[in-house]
């Protein structure tokens, strides 16, 4: 049987679970540009997401309107039953400790010591005082026995000491999900998370991310520039294109029509790997 065309692939839901995230019609103008035109998805918890599409398709913005970072111009972004629009002041930076980021960069403070950046995930459930000691890098010791737990979880306990910026950028990267996992988000959003990285890295890098993630019960909603890195991760792919979804469904259904739909060609990773996979068969 003839697949269906890749708009129409989309992701079965489960009517039983409520879902974590619902964006319906999003729309983001930046003087005249529309970042997202009409964007509507709906994410399930534990769902490894990747959004994929060509440079300037929307991804980023998509993230960002996700972590409350900028507003919509129009519809709406609920989580669980919050419309996340309507936040302000406390409420808004509550909502905020309810997201990790994950940034291409790592954003991590690089002269402190790798326990210290995983620490700072901790400051959103401190009270006043525990935050005025983290200024003073006085943690609790059950503060830093959760950041313990968060690197021995990414694989780096014996890094604990050490200064960030003489990890490696992989390692680094790994850092950066033990923040994720010591802030305890519901979900984690991830702007090209390997992009820094060599092949080899960016692989432990994602799988350590889907690991500890699905360990956790945590949803992650990830851009990926290379499709067959989300083919082989993502539960679910959702391809933008020009601020629109143009395809929402499984790596499976992820077929050659459906690439042509979101970037316009086949992906060059893409033609590379079909060459690999024919020449091993
Ligand atoms: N702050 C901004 N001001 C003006 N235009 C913006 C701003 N942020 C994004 N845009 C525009 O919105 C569109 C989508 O940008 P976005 O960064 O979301 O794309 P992207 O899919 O993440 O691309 P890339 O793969 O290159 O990271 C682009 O045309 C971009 O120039
Ligand atoms: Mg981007």
């Amino acid at each position: 049987m003839a697949s269906p065309p890749a708009s129409r692939a989309v992701v079965e839901t489960d009517a039983a679970v409520s879902p974590v995230v619902v964006v319906g019609g999003a729309t983001k103008v930046f003087r005249g540009t529309h970042a997202l035109d009409g964007v509507s998805c709906t994410i399930l918890p534990g769902q490894f997401v990747a959004i994929v599409g060509k440079s300037g398709a929307g991804k980023t913005t998509l993230l960002r309107c996700l972590a409350c970072a900028i507003t919509l111009t129009g519809g709406s972004i609920r989580f669980g039953e919050q419309d996340v629009g309507a936040l302000r002041g406390r409420a808004l930076r509550r909502h905020r400790a309810r997201v990790g980021m994950i940034y291409q960069q790592f954003n991590l403070v690089k002269r402190l010591r790798v326990i210290d950046n995983v620490l700072v995930g901790r400051l959103a459930h401190l009270g006043r005082r525990g935050r005025w000691l983290a200024l003073a890098r006085h943690f609790d010791p059950r503060e830093q026995a959760v950041a313990l737990r968060c690197l021995d979880h990414v694989g780096l306990l014996d890094r604990v000491w050490q200064r960030t910026d003489t990890l490696s950028g992989g390692e680094q990267q790994r850092v950066a999900i033990a923040k994720i996992l010591a802030q305890q988000p519901e979900v984690i959003l991830a702007d090209e998370p390997i992009a820094s990285l060599d092949i080899s890295n960016g692989t432990l890098v994602l799988d350590t991310l889907r690991r500890t993630a699905s360990r956790a019960g945590l949803t992650v909603i990830a851009t990926l520039h290379h499709i067959d890195v989300a083919r082989r991760y993502a539960d679910r792919i959702i391809g933008l294109r020009d601020g629109r979804v143009v395809f929402d469904g499984t790596p499976a259904q992820m077929n050659e029509t459906a690439m042509l739909d979101i970037f316009g060609e086949l992906p060059a990773d893409y033609l590379t790997a079909s060459v690999g996979r024919r020449a091993a068969s």
